[in-house]
């Protein structure tokens, strides 16, 4: 993971994203490497949202640079991003409500990224809560449920870079326990995870980076080992 010579699964470089007119990245610098669990930090506002959507072409206009595995992808479509082994998993979650659990899980397509999706079997195996209300109705779900769906859904693609945004906004502390095993897991099995977090608590012990965001930049970057020297600063800029 420390291979210098290893190409990033992700490397943003001076990155700045428009919404129409209005300005909202001014030069995001940031590394993934392959198989890392990377946090992006920020108060409401910072611009974490709008990273993930510029990493996948969501945004207005963008400059600077976006490689997926040293792939330029500034001038990509989304469509293309995605084929790339990006998959990503919005605030609103977008479940379908008319449809079963199962069916919703059907729904996305293999993106061929080389790397099979997860079978429903595999699915069900990681979460069992899905296998027992496989033929609830999207609507019968629980946000926990909703939220697992969601993250299932997208491992179904086949992708292995996944950008998570607040999934574990709102719900329960039993819930948001399961969603860290649920990463914990995914990180054994080699999937390159970019969390966007309100909840400290739950992201810090599972990163093994952390970034922080303010006004659409990276104002500080370091690893977990430093994460105990760097409380009073993260207190300061996030009031955690
Ligand atoms: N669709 C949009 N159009 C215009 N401005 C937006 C839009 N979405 C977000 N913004 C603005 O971009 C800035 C960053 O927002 P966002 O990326 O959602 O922050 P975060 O996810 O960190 O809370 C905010 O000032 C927000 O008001
Ligand atoms: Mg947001």
């Amino acid at each position: 993971m420390n291979d210098k010579n290893m190409t990033p699964a992700l490397e943003i470089s001076d990155l700045q994203a428009w919404y129409g007119e209005s300005h909202v990245l001014h030069g995001v610098n940031m590394r993934v490497m392959p198989g890392e669990v990377v946090t992006l930090l920020g108060r409401n506002g910072a611009g974490r949202t709008s990273t993930m959507r510029a990493i996948m072409g969501l945004t207005g206009a963008r400059k600077g640079s976006i490689k997926v595995n040293g792939v330029e992808t500034i001038d990509m479509p989304t469509h293309r991003i995605a084929h790339l082994g990006l998959g990503y998993c919005p605030e609103e979650r977008g479940i379908f409500a008319s449809l079963s659990c199962e069916e919703n899980l059907m729904l996305p397509p293999d993106l061929k990224t080389g790397t099979p999706g997860m079978s429903v079997a595999e699915i069900y195996e990681m979460f069992p809560n899905l296998a027992e209300r496989k033929h609830s109705q999207g609507t019968r779900l629980s946000g926990g449920e909703q939220q697992m769906l969601a993250v299932a859904r997208i491992l179904r693609t086949g992708a292995k870079l996944l950008l998570l945004d607040e999934i574990s906004e709102g719900l329960a502390p039993v819930i948001v326990q399961a969603l860290a095993r649920m990463i914990v897991s995914l990180r054994a099995k080699g999937y390159t995870v970019v969390m966007v977090e309100q909840n400290f608590r739950f992201a810090a012990p599972l990163a093994d980076r952390l970034y922080v965001m303010e006004h659409g930049q990276i104002v500080e970057q370091f690893g977990a080992d430093e994460l105990e020297a760097k409380m009073p600063l993260l207190n300061t800029l996030l009031g955690v």
